[in-house]
């Protein structure tokens, strides 16, 4: 174990700037036990890239080792959706301890959605005031408890790092995003420039703010391409995770999103990203009253700009899934424009393979040649095509406790184990374009799927 941590610190110190090693190291010292320093290390990847949720995996379970209930809800509540039961009420709990009332009450519901059976006891009375014998009745999804008065400590004032939404400043920018050449220039029209040359809008008459529905096969970049057009034109960006959204207390949905876009207006420039937007139509689509349609209507009144001016606010939604989007959502003023991004052409996955390994050790790479062989190979795929040639090598690297670098047939060796995942996706597309294409939506899925009939 020792020499593993060795050759681990040995291989980061030739390149510090490779956190998926950093991450690797961080979980090696976790298993020998060395939770201080796996923390350490741990801390050091998040904050080279708060996005990577290995990373922050691993931070979490090493504040749980060290008892740290704080620094654990830092590193697992963003990435609460993601952890297995067990490390949910782990992250429940030692929010309710710590005194971080709304992410206790945020991740229990998602725990009661994942296991609506589940009571329990410790967290419940972590969270609720002493009272009535009787605990009440968790939040189930789409089932909120009877309005009941809320918990003493609930009522309590929300601090102000409590009420403020969470927004980042994204580093990244359309450099880091491999190909998509048309798309990133009609987003720029659509979103950056708007926010560089207000002035030249307003001359033109043209509004400077609106919705923009990204829509495609899982993993070709869409969350990676919103995210970049934020960090592009330097404005802040607000996630919204609709489930999130959903799971929460009686009325506290609408709050919540009204809560959100006000302090997107409030930091204008600004761009609110709805991931999975579907997810909000189908509720509206299945329960016709309720939390669901309570918060569509929300929604529309906050894209409306109801009482308020949404200068400035751009919203991205984005989904797998465009045929479940609520029709209401794609009106004029609301999501009005609608992005097909495709899986990547061959030079844009030379490019993402070029962007995945720029930090590690590599021989000189026909990374042309590797690119031809991935047709239908998502962003994402080509990242873990990365992830397992290089695999190999630290591998053989461990064993002989000599660095090497990737070489070509490291990579080509891999593409067996790593097969494109947009087949199913693209599949269940042509059907649309077949018979739901009336209004010309899916018109470029169409132009797309042309042209891999004819070989491109
Ligand atoms: N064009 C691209 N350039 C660079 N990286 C890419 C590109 N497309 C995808 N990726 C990489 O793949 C990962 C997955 O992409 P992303 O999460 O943006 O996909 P998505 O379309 O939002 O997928 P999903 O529908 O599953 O949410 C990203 O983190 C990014 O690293
Ligand atoms: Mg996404």
């Amino acid at each position: 174990m020792t020499t593993a941590v060795l050759a681990l610190r040995e291989a980061l110190a030739h390149s510090p700037g490779n956190v998926p090693l950093r991450v690797h190291l961080a979980r090696t010292l976790l298993e020998a036990g060395r939770a201080d320093e796996a923390a350490i290390e741990a801390r050091a990847a998040v904050a080279q890239d708060g996005d990577r949720a290995d990373a922050r995996e691993v931070l979490g379970a090493a504040a749980a080792a060290l008892g740290d209930d704080a620094a654990l809800v830092e590193a697992w509540f963003p990435i609460r959706t993601q952890l297995a039961t067990d490390d949910v009420r782990t992250l429940a709990l030692a929010a309710a301890r710590s005194g971080r009332l709304t992410e206790a009450r945020d991740t229990y519901a998602l725990l009661n959605a994942s296991e609506p059976t589940v009571h329990d006891l410790e967290i419940d009375r972590a969270l609720r005031a002493p009272g009535p014998e009787a605990p009440s009745a968790p939040v189930a999804r789409g089932t909120p408890p009877a309005p009941a008065a809320p918990p003493a400590e609930a009522r309590r004032p929300a601090s102000a790092e409590e009420a403020r939404p969470p927004s980042t400043r994204p580093s990244i920018t359309f450099a880091d995003v491999g190909g998509l050449e048309v798309l990133k220039e009609r987003l720029r029209m659509d979103i950056v420039y708007p926010l560089q040359r207000p002035d030249l809008f307003r001359a033109y008459g043209k509004k400077i703010g609106g919705g923009v529905l990204l829509y495609g096969p899982p993993g070709c970049g869409k969350t990676h391409l919103a995210r970049a057009a934020a960090g592009e034109c330097g404005a802040n960006f607000f996630v919204v995770e609709i489930q999130a959204v959903l799971d929460m207390w009686l009325g506290e949905s609408e709050k919540r999103l009204h809560a959100i876009f006000e302090a997107a207006r409030a930091a204008a420039p600004s761009i609110v990203f709805f991931d999975e937007i579907e997810a909000i139509g189908g509720a509206r689509h299945q329960v016709r009253h309720g939390p669901g349609r309570r918060l569509v209507n929300q929604l529309l009144a906050e894209l409306d700009g109801a009482g308020a001016s949404n200068e400035a606010v751009l919203v991205i939604g984005a989904t797998n899934a465009p045929w479940d989007v609520d029709p209401a959502l794609r009106r004029p003023g609301r999501f009005d424009r609608v992005v097909f991004v495709p899986p990547p052409d061959a030079a844009a996955r030379e490019n993402v393979l070029r962007l995945a390994l720029r930090e590690r050790p590599t021989e000189t790479l026909d990374l042309a040649s590797i690119a031809r062989r991935c047709s239908r190979y998502s962003g994402a795929d080509l990242h873990h095509l990365v992830e397992v040639a290089s695999e190999r090598a630290l591998t053989e690297a461990l064993r002989t406790g000599k660095m090497r670098p990737i070489t070509q047939s490291d990579v080509l060796a891999s593409l067996d184990r790593v097969r494109p995942t947009t087949a199913e996706w693209l599949e269940a597309a042509r059907r649309y374009v077949a018979y739901a294409n009336q209004s010309g939506l899916y018109d470029d899925v169409a132009t797309y799927l042309r042209g891999l009939e004819t070989g491109g």
